[in-house]
């Protein structure tokens, strides 16, 4: 069973995308993942800074690192903020990526996310829905190693989009968000294989 982790790079109150990661969430618990949702704002994430890491990891970068270690498959919901992704979305990321020498989660690897298969999605309110934001994400990530899926997905007008139980509610958007879900699962358990 491939254990899965979805998060969002947003902590506002009614987030599109925490509702697209959710939405995601149940898909993939429908296909058979054991699925963690992430809500960044659980966790108390300064501004990165190298002074502070080496002064010592702020124990929830340290809890942070631990949950992403423990899934080889995530799903990313990334909302966009002038044509890229946001910041708070970067700093979870380099954070989370920081190759602190001897670190107690990812030891001295150079690349800690090499090898997560990932899959990308994004929510807007806007038409593109947030697709520039991917293809700012895309070469970040690939950059780190991961394996990230071609198949990628963003829902415009995502004000409109979910229902009051958080359910998308045109077929044509539920089926692009599962085809993402179906291909981070496929190729996670043929590269665990
Ligand atoms: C936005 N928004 C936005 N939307 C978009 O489709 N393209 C964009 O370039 C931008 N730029 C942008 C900049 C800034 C500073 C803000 C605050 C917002 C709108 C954005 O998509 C909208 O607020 C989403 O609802 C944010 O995602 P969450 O928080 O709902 O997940």
């Amino acid at each position: 069973m491939t254990k899965l982790l979805v998060f969002a790079g947003s902590t506002r109150q009614h987030s599109l995308n925490r509702r697209l990661a959710h939405a995601s969430a149940a898909i993939a618990q429908t296909l058979g993942a054991e699925v963690t949702e992430l809500e960044l704002s659980s966790l108390d994430i300064p501004l990165y800074n190298a002074d502070l890491e080496a002064s010592g990891t702020p124990a929830d970068v340290i809890r942070l690192k631990e949950i992403m270690h423990a899934h080889p498959a995530w799903i990313v919901c990334s909302p966009e903020y002038n044509g890229s992704y946001t910041g708070l979305m970067k700093n979870t990321l380099d954070w989370a990526s920081s190759p602190v020498k001897g670190h107690p989660v990812w030891g001295n690897s150079q690349l800690p996310f090499a090898g997560k298969v990932l899959g990308l999605l994004s929510a807007s309110p806007g038409a593109l829905g947030g697709l520039r934001s991917l293809s700012h994400l895309n070469p970040l990530l690939q950059g780190l190693e991961c394996w990230v899926c071609p198949k990628q997905y963003a829902l415009g007008r995502a004000g409109e989009a979910f229902d009051a139980s958080g359910n998308l509610q045109v077929e044509a958007q539920r089926k692009g968000v599962q085809a993402v879900v179906e291909q981070v699962l496929w190729a996670s358990q043929r590269l665990s294989a």
